[in-house]
């Protein structure tokens, strides 16, 4: 069994609800073993921090909090994350790397468990590669890792967006309107095409699937003449714009102007990434979070946690970032080397899988959403 003095924890990018569970079940596990446990406020802006010379003693103390057993008591029903998050951009150079080693052999803090999406994983990795073991959980609301059939946040983001989308349904049932409604997802339709089903939309735009603009536009129409009156289209945040406009508040103008169905455009936002995380996040939360602090004992790291077919289980951290480039088709020149034909196959077979779902659920809502 590996040998752990200290293990630090952070969370980075997006925060996502689910991380605090996250984030209590790493640290009791870790502290049952007899490890001590360190939050690192901030995320990896505040690793980098506690080493900065600029900064006074008491604020870079400030920025690694040891954590007891209470200290994360009560934090499992709670949104957000209480280590705090940002983006940082300075982690990516040299620089940044050289102050996070420095803060971690200065606190003796031998591993990391870094909580976020794929740039936390490339931190992730790079500590790995200067002789941190660190094991990245996959967090963001977006559930856009492809290793993981599920990501934490996604389900209490869903849930959240979904009674919102049930709201705007009664006022749109009232004015007899379409309520063209944007919901996050960074460029990943997951959470619009769940949200699309669950909710009854009438159009459901994504950026997996080519929208038929027309084929929309024209069951509006017919919808309103049948009779029905209040609609939701659901549009996800990274459609293109329309002449500078947002996709959704173009839609909404070119429905208002093309049918009989006055159309406004919503924008879900950030509300539906706060508030408290279903059973479901907390439950993958703390078993992720003992997952990843059995696999440091066991001399593991550089991996990041995953459900496939509803089990808990592990990915090599390189093998999950590539992938998520071969799904999202930004693969560069060389990303593919060092890995072997096996690999490739499963990488394959995964994003095959993916596409298949996507188009799979857009075609039950296409028959169903009516
Ligand atoms: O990654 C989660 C997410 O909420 C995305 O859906 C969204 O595109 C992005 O974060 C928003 O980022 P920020 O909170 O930095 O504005």
């Amino acid at each position: 069994m590996a040998k752990f003095r200290k293990i630090g924890i952070l969370s980075s990018g997006g925060d996502a609800p689910g991380m605090n569970a996250a984030i209590r079940a790493v640290a009791r596990r870790a502290l049952s073993q007899g490890i001590e446990v360190v939050g690192i406020l901030g995320g990896y802006a505040g690793l980098i921090g506690a080493a900065d010379e600029a900064n006074p003693e008491h604020i870079k103390r400030h920025m690694l909090r040891p954590l007891d057993s209470s200290s994360v008591s009560n934090i499992v029903t709670r949104g957000g994350t209480i280590l705090y998050s940002s983006r940082c951009p300075e982690f990516k150079t040299q620089e940044g790397m050289e102050k996070a080693i420095k803060v971690c052999h200065d606190h003796q803090i031998d591993a990391i468990v870094a909580l976020g999406g794929d740039g936390t994983f490339r931190g992730a990795t790079d500590l790995t590669n200067h002789g941190i073991p660190s094991i990245g959980i996959p967090c963001t609301i977006d559930n856009d890792i492809t290793a993981t059939d599920q990501t934490i946040g996604f389900d209490t983001a869903l849930n959240n967006a979904c009674s919102m989308i049930d709201k705007l349904r009664d006022t749109a049932e009232s004015h007899a309107r379409c309520l063209v409604t944007e919901v996050m997802g960074n460029g990943c339709g997951y959470l619009s095409l769940y949200l699309g089903i669950a909710t009854g939309s009438i159009a459901l735009a994504i950026p997996e699937i080519p929208f038929d603009k027309e084929y929309a536009i024209q069951k509006i129409d017919q919808a309103r003449k049948a009779g029905k009156r209040g609609m939701i289209a659901i549009i996800s945040e990274g459609m293109p714009k329309v002449n500078g406009m947002e996709y959704g508040e173009a839609l909404a103008k070119e429905i208002s102007a093309r049918t009989i169905v006055d159309s406004r455009f919503n924008k879900l936002g950030h509300i539906i990434r706060g508030g408290d995380p279903t059973l479901r996040d907390r439950l993958t939360a703390t078993q992720m979070g003992v997952e990843a602090v059995n696999l440091l004992l066991e001399g593991k790291s550089n991996m990041v946690m995953a459900i496939l077919e509803n089990r808990v289980t592990a990915v090599d951290i390189n093998f999950a970032l590539v992938l998520d480039k071969m799904y999202k088709n930004k693969l560069k020149d060389g990303d593919l080397e060092g890995f072997t034909d096996y690999q490739l196959a499963q990488m394959r077979a995964r994003c095959e899988y993916r596409n298949a779902k996507f188009k799979r659920l857009y075609d039950l809502s296409y028959d169903i959403c009516i």
